[in-house]
């Protein structure tokens, strides 16, 4: 299911500042490699490189759609599609960072595991992922898609929890000395629908893909009248939409 890269940078501001909350918390190692992980449009990688310019940093994203964003954005740097889960590196690397991308992947006991061994002693794991599963945006969409008449592979294609309890993920990462904390942000969303346009350009998506015109044009009316009651739209025209996010930092 192809991202867009224009729909994801609708709400950039929310979408970037966790990411670069976690790379205000790595350690200043002078790495040496780096890889972003999901790098998606490159914005955060190319911090990475503004941080250390004379290391080698490196984007892999599944996406063909996100990378060729990326390339065209950031044309004098490193971009690959690839699979996290079937991702391996040609040699050791010193930084391994990931934001709002480790969500999308299963087992995270064998992924995280696998992750730790990639990086050389003295390197950082960088992780944020999402942390809001029991929320209205995905409880809401699960009720109508469990309570109504849609193809198979729609109910299939809704992302769900595949987080660990956060003491698992710094078991995982051990021997390094973890720090693994969990972030709410308030985020005030202008516009109309704003919690829809939110989620249809990150966890809806393969939803989305898995209706036709008619069953889309259904599944966004319930959505969209559900998502008004649960976050109504507050005086001054805005909506809070909280959103809860779970990041670690591992040093080895
Ligand atoms: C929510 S975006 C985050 C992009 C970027 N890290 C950022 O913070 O702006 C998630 C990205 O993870 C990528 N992704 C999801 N599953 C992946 C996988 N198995 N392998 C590689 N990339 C994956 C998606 O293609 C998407 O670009």
């Amino acid at each position: 299911m192809p991202w867009d890269p224009d729909l994801y940078l609708r709400f950039a501001d929310h979408r970037t500042r966790p990411g670069i909350e976690l790379l205000a918390r790595v350690p200043d190692r002078e790495p040496r490699t780096i890889v972003d992980l999901g790098c998606g449009t490159g914005d955060l990688t190319s911090l990475l490189a503004s941080r250390w310019p004379d290391a080698d940093v490196a984007g892999i994203d599944s996406s063909t759609e996100m990378i060729t964003h990326a390339r065209r954005e950031y044309p004098d740097m490193a971009w690959s599609v690839a699979d996290i889960a079937f991702w391996e590196p040609s040699g050791s690397v010193d930084l391994i960072f990931s934001n709002a991308a480790l969500h999308w992947l299963d087992d995270h006991e064998a992924l995280f595991t696998r992750l730790r061994g990639l990086v050389a002693p003295g390197g950082v794991v960088a992780v944020q992922m999402p942390d809001n599963w029991a929320a209205p945006t995905h409880r809401i969409a699960a009720e109508i898609l469990d309570a109504g008449d849609w193809p198979d592979g729609a109910q299939d294609a809704l992302l769900r929890d595949r987080l660990s309890p956060p003491p698992d993920y710094a078991r995982w990462l051990q021997p390094a000395e973890v720090d693994v904390w969990r972030t709410t942000y308030y985020q005030r969303l202008t516009g109309e629908d704003p919690v829809w346009n939110w989620v249809t350009g990150s966890v809806l998506r393969p939803v989305l893909a898995a209706l036709d015109e008619d069953q889309r044009e259904r599944f966004s009316g319930l959505c969209r009248e559900r998502y008004r009651e649960a976050y109504p739209r507050e005086c001054d025209g805005t909506t809070v939409l909280p959103f809860s996010r779970l990041f670690m930092v591992a040093r080895l």
